[in-house]
């Protein structure tokens, strides 16, 4: 595989199979979306996801990661990212990240949603939209010849503007035949310019949003990120590739590229 600066170029077939992998990805965050109520445990979405898993015949490709023990990340309310699965049934107004992985054929596919739990406050449901949106306007950017760090820029312009924090601690990546390849994709803007991207690019972009402070700590359990102040965040992850017609999002599933919390 060609190599810019360390960032794979990938070819035609090696993007046909992130996007089959992506659309498994999608396929399982819908599922797992009309799965969401109040009482139904985040256990449950892992146990869908390995179903799911097993039924396309492919590898979660988070278990085993770094020594990650499960194929989906559940991140609740104060939970950045990172969270265990867990037996707590999930309560009226919580609001809940999924983070989930596949590798199909070698390539892997990394796409995240935050859902709400049955009724949410108006403050719940605006990170989320805001989340959501700077997704979006973070895609814009992400086209052949910018710097990569136009889509962090962009990002934490529009989330600050709506007084929001936008996590520095984890970045989104390059993704292809490993989870996690070169560039970083941070979600702000760093001081010094990034890499120029390229066609062939395929990167994950993952704005991580709070509601107080962009400061996290990791649990005893070394893998859960939550706010510093216990404030609520959301997450919203697509994988995208880079070409010379502009961004291509991978991460769609057979229902089509449905946006969540904002309008088309
Ligand atoms: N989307 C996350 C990431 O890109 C998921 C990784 S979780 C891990 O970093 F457990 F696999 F590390
Ligand atoms: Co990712």
């Amino acid at each position: 595989m060609k190599k810019y600066h360390g960032a794979y170029i990938k070819n035609d077939r090696e993007i046909a199979c992130l996007r089959e992998a992506n659309r498994m990805v999608a396929n399982v965050l819908d599922a797992v979306g009309d799965m969401v109520a109040p009482g139904v445990t985040t256990k449950q979405f892992e146990e869908l996801a390995r179903d799911m898993c097993a039924d396309y015949k492919v590898k979660p490709a988070f278990l085993g990661y770094c020594g990650y023990p499960f194929a989906t990340c559940c991140s609740v309310n104060e939970q950045v990212v990172h969270g265990f699965p867990s037996d707590r049934p999930l309560e009226e107004g919580d609001i809940v990240s999924v983070d989930m992985g596949v590798v199909f054929e070698g390539f892997v596919g990394d796409a995240a949603r935050t859902y709400p739990v049955g009724r949410v406050s108006d403050e719940a449901r605006r990170l989320m939209r805001v989340t959501e949106e700077s997704l979006y306007v973070g895609i814009e950017q992400a086209r052949p010849g910018n710097d990569v760090y136009a889509i962090g820029a962009a990002i934490q312009k529009h989330v600050e503007a709506a007084g929001l924090g936008v996590v520095r601690r984890f970045v989104g990546h390059g993704v292809g035949a490993k989870m996690h390849e070169k560039p970083e994709v941070p979600n702000f803007r760093p001081a010094s310019p990034g890499l120029t991207l390229h066609s062939g690019m395929v990167i994950a972009i993952e704005p991580m949003v709070t509601l107080g402070t962009h400061e996290v700590d990791i649990l005893d359990d070394k893998w859960t990120a939550v706010t510093k102040d216990g404030k609520w965040a959301a997450h919203f992850e697509h994988s995208v590739a880079i070409t010379p017609d502009g961004p291509k999002i991978l991460s769609i599933s057979d229902r089509g590229l449905n946006r969540h919390t904002i309008a088309a």
